[in-house]
């Protein structure tokens, strides 16, 4: 549960953070840490996906390079996921209509994955929303009802998300994160919100590597798995 609530703060901090902290009337908690504790619970390094649910680099990535460097390293404790599905989308005002509408690259059908995909992520926490993504990406057509299934998932909550609110709304909080590093390739994998745009190719074929690169230079730590790695 709290996971859910830190991400979806996490979706909405551009909107909430700004009016609050000018009131001074902070609220928050100041934890005190023992100075020679050393981090019990292992650090996480942030990576954000920035994907699209129909571009084929962005299953392959997803599907062959991401999960495999979770699963096969053990990394899920170490790391601290996000996903937008988002990619080389954009928004316009339809003037007639006289609302935002979004288009995609590949077209409505990937709006309306992107759009679930977005749902996937804000109701289930981030490891249970990362695997049913990951199943999902297997094919091009919607299979959240085959994957659901087969991994005994309740998706009632997606399934609300999906139909109760607009695609362009779904994806507004996704977009406003991916429009800010204006990509040019999808999928694009950013370490500790710091893009690094020319080096995306070889961070998608050495995704292991630059993990391990970049936790080292957070923690100063080599991970166990790394030291091959490296
Ligand atoms: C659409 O119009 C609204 C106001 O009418 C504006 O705030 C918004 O930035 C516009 N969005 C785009 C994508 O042009
Ligand atoms: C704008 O909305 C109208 C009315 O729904 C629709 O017919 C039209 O295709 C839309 N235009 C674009 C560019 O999406
Ligand atoms: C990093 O860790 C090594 C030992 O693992 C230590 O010798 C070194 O001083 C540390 N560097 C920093 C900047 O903390």
């Amino acid at each position: 549960m709290n996971k859910i609530f830190g991400f979806l703060l996490c979706a909405l901090c551009l909107v909430f953070v700004r009016p609050t902290s000018g009131n001074g009337q902070s609220t928050e908690r100041v934890t005190k840490v023992t100075p020679t504790a050393t981090p019990d619970p292992p650090g996480k390094l942030l990576v954000a996906i920035h994907y699209e649910t129909l571009c084929p680099d962005s299953v392959f990535f997803i599907r062959r390079r991401l999960y495999d460097a979770l699963v096969d390293n053990n990394w899920w404790p170490v790391t601290d996921l996000k996903l937008y599905p988002f990619g080389k989308a954009s928004f316009y005002n339809n003037t007639s209509k006289g609302e935002m509408q979004v288009f995609c690259q590949h077209g409505e059908d990937e709006c309306e994955l992107n759009a679930l995909h977005a749902c996937i992520i804000e109701t289930l926490d981030v490891r249970r929303a990362f695997n049913l993504i990951f199943c999902m990406l297997r094919s091009y057509s919607n299979q959240l009802d085959e994957c659901a299934r087969s991994m005994r998932l309740d998706v009632s909550k997606v399934r609300e998300c999906k139909s109760s609110r607009k695609t362009a709304d779904i994806l507004a909080p996704y977009g406003r994160e991916t429009l800010k590093l204006g990509l040019s390739f999808v999928p694009s994998i950013v370490f500790e919100n710091d893009f690094d745009p020319y080096g995306q190719s070889s961070i998608r074929y050495h995704f292991d590597r630059h993990f391990c690169k970049q936790y080292l230079k957070k923690f100063n730590i080599t991970l166990p798995t790394c030291a091959a790695i490296l």
